[in-house]
């Protein structure tokens, strides 16, 4: 095939993905979900510290269905091929997604960098504790969740999606970690994958790749706003093309 990627024994690969690649299992893409609107609400208003500050209950509420949307669908042959493909390389494979919905882990992946969050983690909107697993769905006012810890110290704090909104900074230790991968490998493949190439820092990614000698791969089905950093572009369904990419060389 000729598209396919040659993984030599020294090549490190880094994976980029994006809402893209969820959209095969029924989950819409941000741009496709009714431009970019959800009950009317612009969704850059929605997942906001702004929104979340003027109405909390709306905010949960979006995350809420989202949860619950994501738990009614399966990984798909796409996020099924990368987590074979890191099971076959170890560390040599680095995933990071700018999705929230949890179905690279259960396809199997591990690690995973979730870079905008995850929608199944929530922490407290003031204490330090650590972002803890939760699938409960908060719909109304009365639902709102606040932090059990903050409460013993008889403090009254909500309980916050953990999820990078809109405005807020990438969790620096992770951005650290995808950077240094990147200047470490000596043989460098960046596949992104399903992302429009919209969303800063992340977007840069591949220029960063790219500068330090990487390969750069686009496996998307349109055009995405940072082109110009991608040396080839396969086009089409990642969950059609992500399962045969990668052609692995057996080690000497
Ligand atoms: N599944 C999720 O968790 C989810 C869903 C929507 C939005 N988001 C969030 O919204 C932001 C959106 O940015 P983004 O770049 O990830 O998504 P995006 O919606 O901006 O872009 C998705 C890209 O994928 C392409 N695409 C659609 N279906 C495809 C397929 N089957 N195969 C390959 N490509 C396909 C589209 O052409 C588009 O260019 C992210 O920060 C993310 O956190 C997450
Ligand atoms: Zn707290």
């Amino acid at each position: 095939m000729t598209n396919q990627l040659r993984v030599g024994p020294n090549t490190r690969v880094l994976v980029l993905t994006g809402a893209g690649v969820s959209a095969e299992s029924g989950i819409p893409t941000f741009r496709a979900s009714a431009d970019g609107l959800w009950e009317n609400h612009r969704i850059e208003d929605v997942a906001s510290p702004e929104g979340f500050a003027k109405d909390p209950t709306m905010v949960w509420r979006f995350y809420s269905e989202r949860r619950a949307r994501a738990a009614t669908v399966a990984p798909n042959p796409g996020h099924i091929a990368l987590a074979k493909l890191q099971r076959d390389l170890g560390d040599r494979m680095m995933l990071v997604t700018q999705n929230v919905d949890g179905l690279h882990q259960r396809a199997g992946s591990d690690p995973v960098t979730e870079i905008h969050g995850g929608l199944y983690k929530t922490r407290c909107t003031h204490c330090e504790r650590e972002p803890f697993e939760d699938h409960d769905l908060y719909m109304t006012e009365g639902d709102l969740p606040f932090c059990a810890e903050c409460a013993a110290q008889n403090k009254t704090s909500l309980l916050r999606p953990h999820i990078v909104w809109f405005g807020e900074m990438l969790n620096a230790a992770d951005l650290h970690r995808v950077t240094r991968f990147i200047s470490n490998a000596e043989d460098l493949i960046f596949v992104a994958a399903g992302t429009s190439g919209a969303v800063y820092p992340v977007a840069n990614l591949v220029y960063r790749a790219k500068n330090s000698g990487g390969r750069t791969v686009l496996v998307n089905a349109d055009e995405v706003q940072n082109a110009s950093g991608f040396q080839q572009w396969i086009r089409g369904k990642s969950g059609e093309i992500l399962p045969t990419l990668f052609d692995i060389e057996p080690p000497v």
